[in-house]
């Protein structure tokens, strides 16, 4: 049959004849499998799948694939040193005098933003990518634009530009950027914002071989935020950034919707120390928490993720009762450039970790299948795998209750619905600390709605400066 293939194909896409091969030598010549009933078009375009896959790569990956949780969790590692909320009046005093550092760099326009939104969004379902999900309490407004507006807000008052990148995966890109420009960028410069995009690489099924969504697409998934480095790097970021003066990169999430977009206290706590690279922690809310928690190995940070940890370690006490590995990351990083330059010149690669998920997928007999079990692997690599060359790193730990609501599924824990509370109950907050009462119910949750526009107020001191005292809450504020 392959040879067959191949004299065919040699004839049709001549071009194409080595990595024709190369998929053949793999051993995935069932890629081919319904070649002489798709149309000429669909032929280029699964052509075009198969020379961007490196297959030899794939086989070693699905390969390793084992070796890698035992290899992740073994070793004796240490609950890290965490700074964590100011507690009095010294330490809110020694926050006041960090954060004026971040906002100095602020000022000086050292700071760009990160936002990775390449992922696939699975556990929401969602056809769209995540940061276009209408999510503001009262407006609707979407993910991106709670962004955007919270970094135009900070331009105001720093007086500041700060460049905003987005990394999409080829699969959202398009549909990322045409969301941006019928929204006209939600009034930021549009030359201040730039997409790129990150690699892709193939599942495969529990015996390696690659899974079809039809006769002529090989399913491909994004390679993980991992592939941030070599994306900004190989497509001159990097250098773009440093043209602009920038130093750092503040980067998250585009699916918390509580992010403190550029928050100059961690951008302070970063540069005082000199780090490489920093992180915001969250204590974990139960030990199966779906959060990587941080940890130090050898005296290097490390992040375990939640997937990888072992029961054992992810139910471990200390004396007290309270959990040992507490610090749940909540994605939040700074990340010095010349240090991403320096990790990329030395040629290091991020491993590549395996998840095992439900992907639908055609059967050898053309029909589609949504499997009840898990039935593929899929290959991504870790940005905070870049931990380990650090020697310089800072974990504040925040609340989550003011800094961390991811929205990742579509009901329950982490969904739409306990973002748009987790929104209006800090604006409740803020209020509260401005003197307006708010109600509360036997959960805590504000009784009624409210949105604050950045615009109006981007922290609890910026509102209790702008509010009116005398306001009575009704039960809907709309700021
Ligand atoms: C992630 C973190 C976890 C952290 C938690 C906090 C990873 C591997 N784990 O878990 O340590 O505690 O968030 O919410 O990140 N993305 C890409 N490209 C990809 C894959 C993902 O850009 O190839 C983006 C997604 O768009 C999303 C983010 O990365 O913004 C996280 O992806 P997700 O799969 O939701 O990670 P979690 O499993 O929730």
């Amino acid at each position: 049959m392959n040879i067959k293939i191949l004299e065919k194909l040699d004839k049709e896409f001549s071009s194409h004849k080595s990595c024709l091969r190369n998929a053949l030598e793999a051993g995935q010549g069932h890629i081919f499998r319904w070649w002489d009933e798709i149309t000429s078009r669909e032929k280029k375009h699964l052509l075009e799948q198969i020379s961007s896959i490196d297959f030899q790569f794939v086989k070693k990956l699905f390969r390793d694939r084992l070796r890698k949780v035992t290899n992740r969790t073994k070793g004796r590692f240490v609950p890290p040193k965490v700074i964590t909320p100011p507690a009095n009046d010294f330490e809110r005093n020694v926050e006041q005098n960090v954060r004026k550092v971040g906002e100095e760099a602020l000022r000086e326009r050292k700071i760009a933003v990160l936002t990775v939104a390449g992922g696939h969004g699975t556990r929401l379902g969602s056809n769209g990518p995540k940061g276009t999900l209408p999510i503001a309490p009262i407006s609707g407004k979407s993910i991106f634009q709670l962004h955007a507006e919270k970094i135009h807000a900070i331009q105001k008052r720093y007086d500041t530009y700060i460049p905003w990148y987005i990394m999409t995966s080829e699969t959202n890109n398009h549909i990322t950027q045409a969301f941006f420009k019928e929204n006209q960028f939600f009034r930021l410069d549009p030359q201040q914002i730039s997409f790129f995009t990150q690699g892709m690489l193939p599942a495969v099924d529990l015996h390696g071989n690659l899974l079809m969504s039809s006769k002529s697409n090989i399913v491909m998934s994004p390679n993980g935020h991992g592939g941030t480095i070599i994306a900004l790097k190989g497509k001159g970021i990097l250098n773009d950034m440093k043209r602009c003066g920038v130093k750092e990169i503040f980067y998250h999430q585009v699916d918390n919707v509580l992010i403190k977009i550029a928050d100059p206290v961690f951008v302070g706590y970063h540069l005082k120390d000199g780090a490489e690279m920093s992180l915001k922690v969250v204590k974990k809310c139960h030990p199966e928490e779906k959060v990587g928690v941080v940890v130090c190995l050898n005296g290097c940070l490390q992040i375990i993720e939640y997937s990888e940890l072992s029961r054992e370690d992810m139910y471990a006490e200390n004396d007290d009762g309270a959990l040992k590995y507490n610090a749940g990351s909540i994605a939040v990083h700074m990340i010095n450039i010349d240090f991403l330059e320096k990790v990329y010149q030395k040629g290091e690669t991020l491993p590549y970790h395996a998840a095992i998920k439900k992907v639908p997928y055609i059967n050898s007999n053309g029909v589609l299948i949504n499997p009840e079990r898990d039935n593929a692997v899929k290959f991504e690599s870790f940005i905070f795998d870049m931990l380990k060359h650090v020697k310089k790193g800072v974990i504040t730990e925040v609340l989550r209750q003011d800094e961390f609501s991811p929205v990742k599924n579509v009901e329950g824990e982490n969904s739409p619905v306990t973002a748009k509370q987790d929104m209006v109950n800090l604006f409740g907050r803020w209020l509260c600390n401005a003197g307006v009462s708010i109600p509360t119910d036997s959960q805590g949750n504000v009784i009624g709605l409210i949105e604050i526009n950045p615009f109006f107020a981007l922290d609890a001191e910026e509102l209790k400066s702008k509010i009116d005292k005398t306001l009575k809450f009704n039960g809907f504020l709309s700021l």
